[in-house]
């Protein structure tokens, strides 16, 4: 069984403040046309419904991707595969991949490499989370919500062996 996770890193309210703050960034930098979230499931989903609803043109678009990246293990294998690809043609399109985490990098730098081969008129990532100290692929990121240290986290869509998904803040699991 996971352990408790009773420590409070990043409140609902602290999450939710800085994704308003992420959008009004996205919206100046994107000032039209419309925007494809390309959301990783299934940690992101919760940032990215929230994220979506930050946005205020009527022109968002919501996709999907699985990659499996980490098995139920704490620590990443390095191994990457897409297990849902995309349902659209994203060519010509502005594409914003949307993450819960970036740890290694080895998701990101994959994914990245992935999609640009497709073509579209822009591709940047924003991510909730960024542990800068576990980097091992070194990824640009646009917007970053929250720089964490390298502590294991639950909560907002991140899980541990699936658990703890559905809490509103950010929680520190402890060993
Ligand atoms: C997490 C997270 C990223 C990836 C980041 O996904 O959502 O996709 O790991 O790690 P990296 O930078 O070391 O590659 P995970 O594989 O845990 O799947 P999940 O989103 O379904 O929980």
């Amino acid at each position: 069984m996971p352990g408790p996770a009773d420590r409070v890193l990043i409140s609902s309210e602290q999450i939710q403040r800085r994704i308003q703050e992420m959008a009004t960034e996205i919206e100046a930098d994107y000032p039209e046309g419309p925007i494809y979230l390309v959301s990783v499931l299934k940690g992101a989903f919760m940032f990215v419904a929230d994220l979506a609803r930050a946005l205020k043109r009527p022109s968002v678009r919501i996709e999907f991707m699985a990659i499996s990246s980490y098995g139920n293990a704490k620590t990443s294998s390095g191994q990457v595969k897409v297990t849902r690809d995309l349902d659209v043609n994203i060519e010509g399109h502005q594409v914003l991949i949307v993450e819960d985490i970036i740890d290694s990098g080895v998701t990101l730098s994959y994914l990245k490499r992935l999609l640009e081969q497709r073509k579209p008129k822009s591709l940047a990532i924003a991510t909730l989370l960024d542990k800068p100290e576990r980097r091992i692929q070194p990824v640009t990121v646009k917007y970053v919500g929250f720089r964490i240290p390298d502590e294991f986290v639950v909560g907002y869509g991140l899980d541990f062996a699936e658990d703890y998904r559905n809490l509103s803040d950010i929680r520190v699991l402890s060993a």
